[in-house]
């Protein structure tokens, strides 16, 4: 249930800032499991980019979009998938769009 909800705020977040068509991969190996998703939208300005993973925080709220949020979803994120001992990596150019990454361990 708690990566359902993962799953749930990036897609939520490529939904709210992205127009274009959004890409879900999902691939593994022997030693990790890793869930890409992937926007074509407004991006994140590389010096915010370190800070959308803090409570509270969003971007610009005076951006142009009628996306109302709490700038919580991240931060939640970050914690459950902290909590399953995986990790996030985002990569994002402003707009251009943005792919957050999650890879998770897998163990026998
Ligand atoms: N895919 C994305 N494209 C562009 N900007 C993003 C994307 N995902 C997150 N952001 C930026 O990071 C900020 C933090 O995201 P986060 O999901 O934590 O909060 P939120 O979407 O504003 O509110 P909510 O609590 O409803 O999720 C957003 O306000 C937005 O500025
Ligand atoms: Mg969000």
């Amino acid at each position: 249930m708690k990566l359902k909800q993962v799953i749930i705020i990036f897609l939520d977040n490529a939904i709210k800032y992205s127009t274009d068509v959004i890409e879900v991969f999902l691939e593994s190996n022997q030693y990790k499991a890793i869930l890409r998703i992937k926007d074509y939208g407004i991006g994140i300005p590389e010096e915010e980019q370190s800070h959308v993973f803090e409570r509270f925080y969003r971007v610009d709220k005076a951006r142009e979009r009628d996306s109302g949020g709490s700038g919580l979803g991240l931060a939640i994120a970050k914690n459950i998938v902290n909590l399953h001992k995986g990790e996030i990596d985002i990569q994002s150019k402003e707009h251009a769009g943005t792919e957050i990454k999650v890879t998770f361990p897998l163990t026998n």
